[in-house]
């Protein structure tokens, strides 16, 4: 399997997640299960499966302890994971400030912490992506309520035309998705924003300065990959329920770091079953133990 070895991933878990008060007054949303395990797993195989092993994590400063506690520095999935703090939610473009340091000299991908990625293909085209050292990446996926995200637009030739951030009349129904693949540039450009009128770094407006570069792929998604969203407890539920269904109907796991190290070779199969032995209880452990088996 090819990887992306000149690029560094980073996952987005901050924020005060107020449109789950009262669940997450006290714990990070990230934290919160989707159906078997936890939300920030789907973001970081989703960076597995791009071949990204070196991750940052930013998070709340006080919710740090509770992500080492449950990722820790990553080397039992074959990966080295860092983490870094976020004082207040300035907005998601903050990202490439906090981990200036981090990404070096180095093309990033940015992933959020609360979307999630599945279908067929998935990995080709994240590998696709990590491969182009120069330029941005982003995606676009047909949603019937795209003003509830950032919105991309083409013309006739079907190049992006335009990316607006919440649009109250969107021009077209592609919700950017939060994944972004970046070249080094991104720091600079973070660095030069300014907040927008909400008070945020907005990440359109990075993604803007790379179409106004013409240096901006959009990759469209079409139907049979589902991009879930679950910044509301409906939203959460709704992904809770997709992935039960899936993985009751075929005995396999989505978004199982252990399983995606030990298929992609960072990790051999006496690893996996020693990953395993502590999570027999829950038949998470069982799960890993058949792999093998
Ligand atoms: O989900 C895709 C959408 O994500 C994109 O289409 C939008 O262009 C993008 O702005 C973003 O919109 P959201 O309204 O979903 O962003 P939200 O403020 O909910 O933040 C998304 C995640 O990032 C959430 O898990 C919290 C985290 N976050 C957010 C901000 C603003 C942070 O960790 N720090 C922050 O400062």
């Amino acid at each position: 399997m090819n990887t992306s070895s000149k690029r560094k991933g980073i996952l987005l878990a901050g924020g005060h997640g107020t449109r789950f008060y009262p669940a997450t007054r006290s714990i990070s949303k990230q934290l919160l299960p989707i159906y078997d395990k936890p939300m920030l797993y789907y973001p970081l195989t989703t960076l597995m499966l791009a071949g990204i092993k070196d991750i940052l994590i930013i998070t709340w400063e006080h919710e740090r302890e509770l992500f080492e506690k449950l990722l820790g520095n990553g080397e039992q999935w074959g990966l080295k994971l860092q983490y870094a703090a976020q004082e207040k939610p300035r907005g998601i473009a903050e990202a490439f400030r906090i981990a200036e340091q981090f990404i070096g000299d180095d093309a990033v991908c940015l992933m959020l912490g609360d979307n999630i990625l599945y279908g067929e293909g998935i990995a080709d085209l994240l590998q696709k992506a990590g491969q182009q050292i120069e330029g941005a990446t982003i995606f676009g996926y047909w949603v019937q309520d795209p003003e509830r995200y950032g919105v991309v637009s083409f013309d006739d030739q079907g190049q992006p035309l335009d990316i607006v951030e919440k649009p109250e009349n969107p021009s077209s129904n592609y919700a950017v998705i939060g994944l972004y693949f970046y070249d080094n540039q991104v720091v600079d450009i973070a660095k030069q924003m300014q907040p927008s009128a909400r008070g945020e770094l907005e990440i359109t407006d990075v993604t803007r300065v790379y179409l106004e570069q013409k240096n901006l792929q959009v990759t469209k998604l079409g139907r049979g990959i589902a991009w879930l969203d679950t910044g509301t407890p409906s939203a959460w539920l709704e992904a809770s329920n997709f992935i039960q269904i899936l993985e009751h109907r075929q005995g396999l796991k989505i978004g199982c770091p252990e399983e995606i190290a030990w298929r992609m070779g960072y990790i051999d199969s006496h690893q996996l079953m020693t990953l395993a032995n502590p999570l027999l209880k829950s038949g998470y452990g069982k799960y890993l133990r058949n792999l093998v088996s």
